[in-house]
């Protein structure tokens, strides 16, 4: 099977020989890619909705792989999971307050746990101030462009780490020190988005709010600068 790049790259980071959960699994495309390639010797494929565990089902029954390889459970976030049933957590396609809302829920489960793959649509910031407030360090990060969106992968463990700016809260320190081929573009979408906001800023808004927006955005916007002089 061909994987998406987005969920080929999750793939990547799931460590051989693991024992994943994939919690909110819907499609099911990453437990079957995970045993069909033989990564994993097992995955437990979880989602709060039935139905989309269904469409899982159906998709990895016609391949016969359901049964000892991949065990399919209904439930919210960790829940469906023991302590030390697994070693790689996977929670991917949500967004990253509702994924650092499912590790918070559970802490001392996820202290059972060694490998974490998580990948936010949206409110990656939040996700990498939970992790680094809540325990998690991160080991590494991928980017990946498709349909014109850039998507961010994660790849966490238990551990401390100590940030030295806020930027790394919202550009992934990893992907600085790795100079992450499509971080450039990602920087410059950033400085498009915050120029667009203080350009209807300017036009629109006079209020003392808006003023600290705009000095907000502009902070940031050296910020960006400066990243992008170390790449
Ligand atoms: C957009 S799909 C992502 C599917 C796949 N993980 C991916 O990355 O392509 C999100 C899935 O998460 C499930 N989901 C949402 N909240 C959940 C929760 N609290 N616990 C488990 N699954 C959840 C939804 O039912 C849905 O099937």
């Amino acid at each position: 099977m061909k994987l998406s790049e987005r969920l080929q790259s999750i793939v990547n980071f799931v460590p051989h020989n693991s024992i994943v959960a994939d919690i909110g699994t819907d499609h099911g495309y990453v437990p079957y890619k995970l045993i069909e390639s033989r990564k994993s010797k097992q995955v437990i494929a979880t989602d709060i909705s039935k139905d989309s565990l269904n469409k899982t089902i159906s998709a990895i029954r016609q391949d016969l792989l359901i049964g000892e390889e991949i065990i399919t459970r209904v439930g919210n976030g960790l829940e469906p999971i023991k302590p030390f049933e697994v070693d790689t957590v996977i929670i991917a396609g949500m967004g990253g307050t509702l994924i650092a809302d499912i590790l918070s829920k559970d802490l001392k489960k996820a202290d059972s746990f060694i490998d974490f793959i998580l990948q936010p649509m949206v409110a990656s910031t939040e996700l990498r101030l939970f992790l680094n407030q809540n325990g998690f360090e991160i080991i590494d990060e991928d980017l990946v462009a498709e349909d014109g969106f850039i998507y961010e992968i994660i790849h966490a463990k238990r551990g401390l780490e100590l940030i030295p700016d806020d930027i790394y809260f919202e550009i992934g320190r990893k992907l600085i020190q790795n100079k992450h081929p499509l971080l450039e573009e990602f920087i410059h979408r950033k400085i498009n988005q915050a120029h667009s906001i203080i350009s209807d800023l300017n036009k629109h808004c006079d209020s003392l709010k808006a003023q600290e927006r705009k000095y907000n955005l502009e902070k940031k916007l050296a910020k960006y600068q400066e990243v992008l002089e170390c790449l």
